[in-house]
């Protein structure tokens, strides 16, 4: 049958069938807010190329937990900028450091926020670049073991789920290991399998303080031109226990989480990062598209490509829009 008897409008012509018949709706289940936990007390630093986020002391992150909590989210990404950096990432190793910290803080505040640690040494090294360097080029096995030894102290903190982003080789096997070898079997590891070396994380840099000081990051990140060795990643990863894993960036890879989606059988999340963030609110701010509206559409199509888990600083407006019945 086609047209005149099919007629595809008679199922969009008002918004009671719109909504009978939509196949994607974002509900506050699906957000993880990442916050970026800094030295000190009573600090809120804005971030200037991200509006609307901040670098926050634990305390006050604590306060910021209670509040994201509140508008319905259950889950938060943390990201530590220590007091002070070394040249192998050490110092995010300590029991005593930034993110170590802000775990016990919070858990003892509010038990159930469910949080997530990024795990990465470029937060915490001099240089920027992922794990300690020899001849110039990053370490892979002296950085898993600084992995592991960093994933070990969160789990000591009292974290629920751990997410190494470095990219290096045989890291989800190596923590795997660490953590059932200390009892915390039940700590799931979230890895950023497919993560391209993106322009996008630029502001996240800064937020971070975390941007290369020479060179760049294509010689662990994945090479954006390609797609299958972005399957072969994921599949690696779930050899070696990762129980969920990542697409990162979003928007510009949501045929790689499509991929992934239907040749996998884990939970799929998607990071929409800092730099797709900044866009919205910068092109917003110019009065050239509706910020709002630009954001629900790009945080459904990416819950639509498969995403089961949306990471993304839009979380906690996102959220709000649905609870006023966005649709
Ligand atoms: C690495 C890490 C990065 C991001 C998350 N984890 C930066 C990088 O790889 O350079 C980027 C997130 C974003 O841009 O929002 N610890």
């Amino acid at each position: 049958m086609f047209f005149p008897s099919v007629r595809m409008r008679r199922l969009r012509n008002c918004r009671a069938i719109r909504a009978l018949v939509r196949e994607t709706v974002l509900t506050p289940d699906d957000f993880v807010q990442p916050l970026f936990i800094c030295p000190g007390k009573n600090v809120k630093q804005q971030i200037e190329s991200m509006p609307g986020i901040f670098r926050m002391s634990v305390d006050l992150a604590v306060v910021e937990c209670l509040k994201i909590r509140s508008a319905g989210i259950k889950s938060v990404i943390l990201f530590g900028i220590p007091e002070k950096k070394d040249e192998t990432g050490e110092v995010g190793c300590r029991d005593d450091g930034i993110i170590q910290q802000a775990i016990r803080s919070i858990k003892k505040e509010i038990p159930d926020i469910y949080i997530i640690t990024d795990v990465c040494n470029c937060e915490y090294t001099i240089h920027g670049h992922c794990g300690p360097l020899v001849n110039g080029v990053v370490d892979n096995d002296k950085t898993i073991q600084l992995l592991g030894r960093q994933a070990l102290s969160h789990a000591k903190a009292g974290v629920d789920m751990v997410a190494p982003s470095d990219m290096m080789d045989g890291r989800v096997g190596y923590i795997r290991n660490i953590l059932d070898r200390d009892g915390y079997h039940d700590i799931p590891i979230m890895s950023y399998a497919v993560k391209y070396a993106s322009s996008f994380y630029g502001p996240f840099r800064e937020a971070a303080q975390s941007a290369p000081g020479i060179g760049d990051r294509k010689g662990y990140q994945m090479d954006y031109s390609n797609s299958r060795e972005g399957i072969r990643e994921a599949f690696l990863d779930i050899e070696e226990g990762a129980d969920i894993i990542m697409v990162k960036p979003a928007m510009s890879y949501l045929d790689i989480v499509l991929k992934i989606k239907e040749n996998s059988d884990v939970p799929v999340a998607a990071y929409n990062v800092s730099g797709e963030y900044s866009m919205v609110k910068a092109a917003n701010e110019k009065g050239w598209i509706d910020g709002q509206k630009v954001m629900m559409e790009i945080l459904t199509s990416i819950k639509r490509a498969g995403a089961d888990i949306i990471i993304s600083y839009h979380s906690v407006d996102a959220v709000s829009l649905l609870a006023k019945g966005w649709y």
